[in-house]
């Protein structure tokens, strides 16, 4: 026998597992098919279930061999195979069954529907071998993957500090992460273009399938290095033409990475790597202003029927799944009409509803907005009785009240919120009981009338 021909049929296992699966599902439905004539898809059921389970034996053996010759980790298939073993054992199963029955029984259904789940499981511990876990999961959009508790989280590249770049580890913190964003879509243990996976120092010191694709000290021959200068017209330029190109910067640390020796340790300072290359994956300190989400940025035609009424919306930075909404055009806008942006409920971040029809009944309805950062209720008859429901939205930051009816113990009242940074009320009642008051403190700015108080580190209010 020919040596290829064993690895060539162990290859054949990913197309031949389509036939057990497609004439088992067809047993598995006659078994439920309405029959004009009592029992007269016996015999069909009888073969479908014989012929399915010559065909998961045959995928089984392709499979065996494949595990054999492509070094597949025990680990890994042993609970696809007892699945293919058990499948090819039931479809027997039931052909015997079905042969000494005289008709479709329950029994029969029952089991037949035991062997479909079986099939389904193993097929799906198979696609998990060749596709990945993740392989449905990566098309779905952020939200849903979030729902499914598996968010997959983007490369994102080096991050480093300020305070402590230069005793960063090279390959660790800079060269793995610049591989992982550019690279390790193709370059995997489970997809190795050219027989190549750049996941792991490991694989990188492997090389590919033309050998090495490193030679430590010498960038300029190293595989790796040398196709990430070739131009882009050139097929051997790497990453191929039509993907994300790495900037410069990471271009010429892989080759101080080369040059260094390509070791796995060694911090940033050792190899010599000047800040300017090292810049942009500094992270920066300073806390954004609008929360932190999963939320994947909004197409825009969901936002058409919004628009359409007569209200802006955006994204409040870009890339941010957040939104901005102003009312500004949409005075007439009223507590009603809240039913329109109710979905998008915990998208919203900036909400201006300044010079609209709404009353303190809207109130409520803005304490459930768990992103809502800042809120404009300027010029409306909010009279500020239900204030103090503002203090649950975790992360209000900036609430305008200017020209409403608010008072004094009204604003007291939103002590009780965490985030609160300014309250603005200018030409409100509370303003002109300010100036009256005397020593008057909260937990956040207040600005009214021409005094503006000082946040002070005390959640209570002295009169
Ligand atoms: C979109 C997929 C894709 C991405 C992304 C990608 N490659 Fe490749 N790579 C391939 C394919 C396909 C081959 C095999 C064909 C060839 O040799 O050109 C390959 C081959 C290689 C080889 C030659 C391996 C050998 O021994 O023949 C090297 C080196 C390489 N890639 C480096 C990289 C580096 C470095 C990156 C990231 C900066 C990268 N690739 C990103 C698809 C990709």
């Amino acid at each position: 026998m020919s040596e290829f021909l064993l690895p060539f049929l162990g290859r054949m296992h990913p197309v031949l597992v389509h036939l057990p699966i497609g004439i088992l599902i067809f047993g598995i439905l006659l078994c439920f098919f309405p029959q004009k004539e009592k029992n007269a898809l016996l015999p069909s059921i009888r073969l479908a279930f014989l012929i399915g389970g010559i065909a998961a034996l045959l995928a089984g053996g392709s499979g065996f061999l494949q595990y054999q010759w492509e070094g597949f980790a025990w680990e890994d298939i042993q609970s696809h195979l007892i699945g293919g073993v058990f499948t090819s054992l039931g479809s027997f199963g039931m052909y015997l069954l079905v042969k000494k029955q005289d008709g479709v029984t329950s029994k029969i259904r029952v089991l037949a529907l035991v062997l479909g789940v079986v099939l389904g499981i193993t097929g799906h511990l198979g696609g998990n071998l060749t596709h990945g876990e993740d392989y449905f999961m990566e098309v779905l959009p952020a939200d849903l993957q979030a729902l499914f508790g598996a968010a997959i989280q983007p490369e994102l590249g080096p991050q480093l500090t300020e305070e402590n770049w230069e005793n960063a580890q090279l390959y660790a913190e800079v060269i793995q992460p610049i591989l992982n964003k550019n690279c390790k879509s193709c370059h995997n243990p489970r997809t190795q273009k050219g027989e190549l996976d750049l996941s792991s120092l490991e694989g990188l010191r492997k090389g590919g399938e033309a050998g090495f694709v490193i030679i430590a000290g010498d960038a300029a021959h190293s595989e790796l290095f040398a196709r990430l200068l070739l131009p882009k017209e050139d097929e051997k330029h790497m990453p191929p033409a039509e993907k994300n190109q790495p900037s410069k910067a990471e271009i010429a640390l892989i080759e101080s990475w080369i040059k260094s020796g390509a070791q796995e340790s060694g911090t940033l300072a050792a190899a010599g790597i000047a800040k300017n290359l090292i810049e942009r994956f500094i992270l920066k300190n300073e806390l954004p202003f609008y929360p932190k989400t999963e939320l994947s940025p909004i197409a825009a035609d969901s936002l058409a029927s919004v628009k359409a009424a007569g209200m802006f919306a955006e994204a409040v930075e870009a890339g941010s799944g957040l939104l901005k909404i102003t009312c500004t055009n949409f005075p007439a806008f009223q507590d009603a009409d809240w039913k329109q942006l109710a979905p998008l409920k915990n998208r919203i971040a900036y909400l201006d509803l300044s010079g609209t029809k709404v009353t303190d009944a809207i109130i409520g309805q803005l304490g459930g907005l768990p992103n809502l950062t800042v809120l404009k209720l300027n010029s409306t008859k909010i009279s500020g009785k239900e204030l103090g429901k503002l203090s649950q939205i975790k992360n209000l930051k900036l609430l305008y009240l200017n020209g409403t009816g608010v008072t004094l113990p009204q604003i007291q009242a939103l002590s009780a919120s965490n985030s609160l940074e300014k309250v603005f009320g200018y030409e409100t009642p509370a303003a002109l009981e300010l100036t009256s008051a005397g020593k008057v403190s909260f937990p956040f700015l207040f600005e009214g009338s021409t005094y503006s108080l000082p946040k002070l580190a005390t959640d209570s209010i002295v009169y």
